[in-house]
């Protein structure tokens, strides 16, 4: 069984195959957390777990209940004001201004398996899979609405999704202020926070901390989840690492404004939120109206960090991309931005292609600059018709000649923003977003469209259409390339208006929703100036993205590294690019470039026709050698063996699944001379098979290269003999097979 419950004792236990999650109805109708963590045997009493403790100077409940003190206790949705005085996990008003809320079980139910949710991205489960659904109602009888909580659980990879729902069955209006995802008391604070900050061309840089008292997290009030903060993090014991110790893992399927905050209590509880974001948002719940969470996923491994990251990629690849493509190798594309940026017309890009073609890339994705009359960033967003001066013949004649070499093509669209200088604009200047008699605030020369029309979607679901239907296309790179000012809806009453920025990120996933269910044959790809909305409301549509603008190897070293712990590598676009690098200025050799990028879906960002005869012979190469190992590449099991968070060195290893094929990539930033003896331990191997590395001769068992190592042998000394530029930022590939 995977869900338990007990009627007599009112537990809840949902069970994976490592790990327990237990819960009950409280004296006064609510919901207590008893525990989360290792799997523990299921019983119909926990008493010693629920123990409380009488503290002076804290509310207590009820006069003949002294010890139902609820800021000590412990709750599954906790509410504010009436004696837990931490952040609650939501807050709503009612008409007569009263925010006092008392919602009290009233019910259960489990179903088989895990449906999708209507209008938001959402996990699903199939019959045969194990998973289970649990939903629970509380009812606050005094204004007739339901709270209902949900929980799923994906018995093989431990992992639990949380949502929460309001159903207004009264008579009257009541505003959610604020509504998490999910929360979790957890009792003690002897914890690490692990979170993923950064900054464009910077982005998901691993950061642990220790919990300290009081509130502390990470959020995103830019409208979307940003390249600053992301929602993945994590909780893990202090002498946790890599491969051992106990971590829980937390992560949101969506993509606007969230908050993952964590709050250590006076008694050194540890209170969990994960959801939207409170600030800028509410509610307005009408009679007969219900309001859908997002869904937050919960996953625990007492294994390490590792594992933690490898059980979450299996589950986002089974229960959470879109199943068309979670389990197909991803093509090899060569994409034309940093090779031309806007300076570019069909014949420049037909030789690119061809040369692509010669050296076996898959596709070519045409970038930002085919459209309207854009030669700049100032221009034609919005409309999504081809630049006859760039295609003379229409951009269906050129999508037939790149077809009729045999490649796929993709094309870019930022189909949520508006030039003022564009068609669009002059037909519909009231569709971008702007607050009346305000100033606008530009980025990057561009605005924002309306996405919470209902017509700014058909139009863009006609335009886009079009082009997919005239180019028979086989990929879109979706951008959005800033953040929302003067947010204010002109079709939403005033109180309505803090439901601007959900109803914008609905309207997206409608438009998400709408296209990729027309045009099931093309592959999306999802982009934010490059990291900017890295999260899995997106992947839900968009199996991967684009990872970062930034395409420097030593950068990306950071950027991949950090991205592996809450995402899997198949989700992350990773391309060679030219040197000197565009953001960073930084010579680092083909090799070593192209080394990085394996360990994603695999591409160039860099004009082929300027490279010399010996660099394509070494490109032909890399494709070679990608296209045969792809499948591990993309799908095998990512291990972090060095972290560039800590020092010189980054490695990385994937593994096969019947643990035959294991790649590592070794990468070191600044070159040692006369460097020290070096073993390196490779893992995920089966210890009783015999292995060779890199095709030598001797015979190695799983188990001495996991336990004994492997020889490194010492990196290039002599640049010059070696014909380098530069010995730094030099890597090593070991290919280890079975035999
Ligand atoms: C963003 C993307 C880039 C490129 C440009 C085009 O910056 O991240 O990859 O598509 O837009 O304008």
């Amino acid at each position: 069984m995977t869900i338990e419950y007990s009627d007599a004792s009112k537990i809840f236990h949902l069970q994976t195959k490592h790990t327990s999650y237990v819960f009950h109805v409280l004296e006064n109708g609510e919901l207590g957390q008893i525990y989360y963590g290792t799997k523990i045997h299921a019983k119909d009493n926990y008493s010693n777990l629920t123990t409380r403790e009488l503290k002076d100077a804290t509310v207590a409940w009820k006069i003949d209940k002294p010890d139902f003190q609820p800021d000590i206790l412990k709750f599954e949705y906790s509410a504010l004001g009436s004696g837990d005085f931490r952040f609650p996990a939501f807050q709503l008003t009612f008409n007569n201004g009263s925010r006092i809320s008392e919602f009290k079980y009233a019910s259960y139910e489990i179903k088989s398996g895990k449906r999708r949710l209507d209008g938001l991205p959402a996990t699903f489960g199939f019959a045969d899979d194990g998973s289970q659904t649990l939903i629970i109602t509380l009812r606050d009888e005094t204004v007739g609405v339901d709270l209902q909580l949900s929980y799923s659980v994906f018995p093989d990879q431990d992992v639990i999704v949380r949502s929460s729902k309001f159903i207004n069955h009264g008579t009257e209006r009541v505003v959610i202020d604020h509504a998490f995802s999910s929360e979790l008391d957890l009792p003690d604070s002897n914890y690490d926070l692990i979170e993923f900050p950064g900054a464009w061309a910077r982005e998901r840089h691993f950061t642990r901390s220790k919990l300290k008292p009081g509130y502390q997290g990470a959020g995103s009030l830019r409208t979307a989840s940003s390249h600053q903060a992301n929602p993945f993090m994590m909780l893990a014991r202090p002498d946790t690492g890599e491969n051992s110790g106990e971590v829980f893992g937390f992560n949101l399927v969506y993509s606007g404004n969230f908050l993952d905050q964590v709050e250590v209590d006076q008694f050194d509880g540890s209170r969990v939120l994960i959801g939207i974001n409170p600030n800028e948002f509410s509610w307005n719940l009408t009679p007969g109206e219900t309001f859908q969470t997002p869904e937050a996923v919960q996953t625990f491994s007492n294994q390490g960090i590792n594992a933690l990251s490898q059980q979450l990629a299996d589950f986002y690849q089974q229960h959470l991309v879109n199943q068309r493509y979670a389990h197909s190798t991803r093509p090899i594309l060569v994409n034309n931005w940093e090779a031309t940026y806007f300076n570019f017309n069909e014949n420049k890009l037909m030789e690119i292609v061809k040369t692509a073609k010669s050296v076996g890339i898959e596709m070519f994705v045409l970038d930002d600059g085919w459209f309207g009359e854009r030669n700049d960033d100032t221009t034609s967003l919005g409309d999504w018709f081809v630049d006859k001066s760039k295609f003379p013949n229409g951009i269906g004649h050129f999508a037939n000649q790149v077809h009729e070499l045999g490649m796929k093509l993709g094309v870019w669209f930022e189909p949520e923003m508006i030039s003022k200088q564009s068609q669009l604009y002059g037909e519909h200047p009231d569709w971008m977003i702007q607050t009346p008699g305000r100033h606008q605030t530009p980025g990057r020369n561009q605005f924002v469209l309306d996405m919470s029309r209902p017509e700014v979607v058909d139009y863009l679901v006609d335009s886009i259409s079009k082009i997919i239907d005239e180019t028979q296309l086989d990929y879109i790179k979706w951008d959005m390339n800033r953040y929302i000012t003067e947010m204010y809806g002109q079709k939403l009453a005033a109180n309505q208006q803090l439901e601007m920025g959900h109803r914008y990120i609905l309207g997206v996933y409608d438009l998400y929703e709408r296209l990729t269910k027309a045009h099931p044959e093309v592959l999306f790809e999802s982009c934010a100036s490059g990291g900017g909305r890295f999260d899995l409301g997106m992947m839900y549509y968009a199996p991967q993205a684009w990872t970062s603008d930034d395409t420097d190897a030593v950068e990306r070293m950071k950027i991949q590294h950090g991205t592996s712990y809450g995402y899997s590598q198949s989700m992350m676009g990773a391309h060679v690019s030219a040197v000197p690098n565009d953001q960073t200025g930084r010579y680092t050799e083909l090799n070593t470039r192209a080394r990085v990028a394996y360990f994603g879906d695999f591409g160039y960002e860099l004009d082929l026709t300027k490279m010399t005869d010996s660099e394509l012979s070494e490109v032909r190469k890399q494709v070679e050698f990608y296209k045969k190992y792809r499948e591990v590449f993309q799908f095998g099991k990512f291990y972090r063996l060095e972290s560039p968070f800590n020092g010189n060195v980054t490695s990385w290893q994937v593994v096969s699944p019947d643990r035959d094929l294991a790649i590592v990539g070794r990468f070191q930033l600044l070159n040692i001379p006369n460097s020290p003896y070096l073993r390196i331990k490779f893992k995920g191997l089966d210890p009783d098979k015999q292995y060779r590395v890199n095709g030598s001769e001797e015979i190695f068992y799983g188990d001495e290269l996991m336990n004994a190592g492997y020889f490194v042998p010492e990196i290039l000394t002599n640049s010059k003999k070696q014909g380098l530029r530069t010995a730094d930022f030099s890597s090593q590939l070991f290919i280890i097979k079975a035999v």
